[in-house]
């Protein structure tokens, strides 16, 4: 696909925030796998609910602009999974693990978030205002879900984390 306008680029950055999700709904299991702390599973397994919404909230994006939802690839999407495969196979489930896990699962979150406020912002200015408040809603669960994962982070992991470093 050739880019030449904002409308293009819009485009082509929706096909690839719909790759970015399928994505994560596929690496979300492995993460609610590997995970020790409940709080962080629980966390990791309520945003796998909203991810399968937020697909489908795409769907309709795309409907609304009269497309076929389709993917394109996001690079930085497929090397987060490989940081997290990587971070489970060097790691014994734990605590240190656990705050491994929010570290990759923040990252994820940041990156959607740039795909979204970026989705929204683009969509402001070509006038999309259908598509603003749908993109808007999902930016808001991002932010969300990055928070829960501080707070997992700062509340429930980090300190038993430091503990078990502190003992080896
Ligand atoms: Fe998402």
């Amino acid at each position: 696909m050739k880019i030449e306008s904002l409308n293009d680029l819009f485009e082509h950055t929706l096909q690839m925030t719909y790759y970015t999700e399928n994505q994560i709904t596929k690496a979300l299991p492995q993460m609610i796998e590997a995970a020790q702390n409940p709080e962080l599973k629980q966390a990791f397994s309520q945003h796998l609910q909203e991810t399968e919404q937020q697909v489908q909230r795409l769907e309709q994006v795309f409907q609304a602009m009269g497309q076929k939802p389709e993917e394109t690839t996001c690079p930085i999407i497929d090397a987060s999974v490989k940081a997290c495969e990587k971070l489970i196979s060097h790691t014994e489930t734990g605590a240190v693990r656990d705050a491994g896990l929010i570290h990759c699962g923040q990252g994820v979150e940041h990156l959607e978030m740039t795909h979204y406020g970026t989705l929204v912002a683009w969509a402001q200015s070509l006038r999309l205002e259908q598509i603003v408040p749908v993109l808007q809603q999902t930016l808001a669960e991002e932010k969300n879900a990055d928070e829960v994962l501080s707070r997992c982070a700062n509340e429930q992991v980090n300190e038993g984390a430091a503990r078990m470093a502190n003992a080896a």
